[in-house]
């Protein structure tokens, strides 16, 4: 008998990261409660979670600066606190820039690859490649005190995979980046997921998670709550809801929110722009519009779109999604 050839649509890669149970407790206090998180090659993950929730925890467990105290870490089937191989297998950009202020950007990707053992032999091509992947050729050759924050962040990027790690870790990587430099850096990540890098993230940005993630995962008081691709899961939460946005072209005093308030509306980031979700879309738009007219309160736009992930979230804090 012969066996059947495998399709090549049932080839799943293997693991680049593999976290199994993991639980971490600092002086007795828990931080992670049974962490189970799988990574592929090729593939965007965005952690996402309240401050405190453990998301630094986890990272540091994988990044083998934490042995978890129960539960099992493997980079690339290797125990990271146990085997330099495994560190090597992955690359940290922290929050911070972490860059000599005073070198080039190309000084800095050959300090960091001289750092991970680069060999001299492929420096050049490694820093060559490192700055094309991150869109800094062209700054080379400038101190990186002298660069924009969006391409201090992508130099910082650069010094982190000039060692060609499987495994990308990014903690917050648009903090303090301003718009423009942020769609840089998404493009940055995702030219390095189609290289077969297994990136993971944390951010607290979801517009940034929504339009990036291959795959996010909701930590919350150390346990992953919610897991999925982020249309699935916005799709199985809301199912043919959608969000009705209220924009008004003023500022508005205490009597326009009290009325806001009772149509069942709800202040998004912007004090100018409020949301409801409702069933029937667009109908509801259209009386809602006509009801605030009305009152005197005239929106300068309504907008029906589908919720954000920013709406599953606030389901997951406030506990109204089950696990
Ligand atoms: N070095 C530490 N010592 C003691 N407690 C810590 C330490 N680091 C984090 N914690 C606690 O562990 C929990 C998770 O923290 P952390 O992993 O930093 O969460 P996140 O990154 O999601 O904000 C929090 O309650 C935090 O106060
Ligand atoms: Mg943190």
């Amino acid at each position: 008998m012969t066996a059947e050839p495998v399709s090549p649509d049932l080839v799943v890669a293997a693991p680049v990261l593999t976290v199994s149970g993991a639980v971490h407790a600092y002086g007795g206090k828990p931080a992670l409660r049974g962490v189970d998180l799988v990574l592929r090659p090729g593939e965007i993950y965005a952690l996402l979670g309240p401050n405190g929730a453990g998301k630094t925890t986890l990272i540091r467990a994988i990044c083998g600066r934490i042995r978890p105290d129960q539960g099992v870490v493997l980079v690339k089937g290797l125990d990271p606190t146990r085997v330099a191989g495994a560190r090597s297998g992955l690359g940290l950009v922290p929050q911070e820039i972490a860059l000599y202020p005073n070198l080039t950007v190309a000084e800095n990707i050959q300090t960091f690859a001289a750092l991970a053992d680069v060999p001299r032999a492929g420096l050049a091509a490694a820093v060559t490649r490192a700055l094309e992947l991150t869109r800094t050729l062209d700054r080379a050759h400038v101190p990186i005190k002298h660069l924009s924050g969006g391409y201090k962040r992508r130099a910082n990027i650069a010094a982190a995979i000039v060692h060609q790690p499987s495994l990308l870790i990014l903690d917050e990587p648009t903090v303090g980046v301003d718009l423009d430099a942020r769609e840089a850096v998404d493009a940055v990540i995702r030219g390095l997921r189609d290289v077969g890098v297994a990136v993971l993230m944390t951010t607290h940005d979801l517009d940034q998670a929504d339009a990036l993630a291959d795959r996010v995962g909701f930590l919350s008081e150390g346990r992953l709550v919610l897991e999925g691709e982020p249309h699935a899961l916005i799709a199985e939460a809301f199912g043919e809801r959608m969000e009705v946005q209220v924009h008004l072209g003023h500022e508005i005093d205490a009597a326009d929110e009290a009325r806001l308030i009772a149509e069942g509306l709800e202040r998004t980031s912007r004090s100018t722009v409020w949301a409801r979700l409702e069933a029937d879309g667009y109908a509801a738009a259209g009386r809602l519009g006509r009801r605030l007219r009305e009152a005197g309160l005239t929106p300068r736009e309504i907008r029906v779109r589908e919720p954000s992930l920013a709406h599953l979230f606030t389901l997951v804090a406030d506990r109204k999604l089950a696990a």
